[in-house]
């Protein structure tokens, strides 16, 4: 793990030079795996992530079906590789939890009564870690899932606000995730407002959780545009009969 820099904001800016409330570098690229339905590599500053859809498909177990819509189930996993110590492969306690609350996400925009019966399988790997891995993957999932023709009210962006150096930062970097004052992660309905996720680590004031809130969502709305590009290139591509990236 990295040392605890003394300071994290030197003359108004951040370790990595970005202003308080600016995101990290932003790629999004849809439609770039062939067997799976739908598809998104995303880098989110040092996060590189992977999110593939499969469905909507048929249900296995069966007794996990639901005759009157389709579920939703959603993988989060980090590779071993991913991180500077090598993580145990499989799912633990924080994997099987982002892998929770990511699904809980998504469950206020996928239309689920256009499938009775059947499953809508996300997975989302995670390659490289830097901080917000969760919101990284939600990111890249909502943009497969509608790369793999889902019905959705909307696609779903996210981003974590937190506190370093009693100064509100957007989109926190390793160092701040890791030793900062605080950290919250929250998913957004862009084109609604509706909150589909929101957990914090550490402490804000109240006046601090409405400033930072609201920082995050003009995040989470940059971010919007960002999918909603990706999508309209890949598509551009598609009408154009080019090849998907990776293909
Ligand atoms: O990634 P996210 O911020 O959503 O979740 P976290 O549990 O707050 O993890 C913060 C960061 O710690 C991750 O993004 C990784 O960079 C790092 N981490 C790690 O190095 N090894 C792990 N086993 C888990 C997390």
């Amino acid at each position: 793990m990295n040392a605890k820099p003394e300071k994290f904001i030197i003359d108004g800016l951040r370790l990595d030079g970005r202003r308080p409330d600016e995101l990290r570098p932003l790629k999004i690229s849809a439609g770039v795996l062939k067997r799976a339905d739908g598809s998104c590599y995303l880098e989110l500053g040092a996060n590189k992530v992977m999110a593939a859809v499969y469905g909507p498909r048929q249900v296995h177990p069966r007794h996990m079906q639901d005759a009157t819509k389709a579920i939703v189930r959603y993988r989060y996993n980090m590779a071993s590789f991913s991180v500077g110590d090598r993580k145990r492969p499989g799912p633990d306690r924080r994997s099987i939890e982002i892998s929770k609350v990511c699904r809980d996400a998504f469950q206020p925009v996928v239309i689920k009564e256009r499938h009775p019966r059947l499953a809508i399988d996300v997975f989302v790997e995670v390659l490289q870690a830097g901080a917000g891995t969760r919101t990284a993957g939600i990111n890249a999932a909502s943009v497969a899932l509608a790369d793999a023709g889902i019905a959705m009210k909307s696609l779903v962006a996210s981003c974590a606000v937190g506190k370093v150096d009693d100064t509100l930062v957007l989109d926190l970097m390793k160092e701040e995730d890791n030793y900062g004052q605080a950290d919250m992660p929250i998913a957004v309905i862009p084109t609604t407002g509706e909150i589909t996720l929101l957990q914090m680590d550490g402490h804000l004031t109240r006046d601090e959780f409405g400033t930072g809130f609201k920082m995050a969502m003009e995040g989470c709305q940059k971010i919007h545009e960002a999918q909603k590009e990706a999508l309209a290139k890949c598509y551009q591509m598609k009408d154009d009969g080019g090849e998907q990236v990776g293909e």
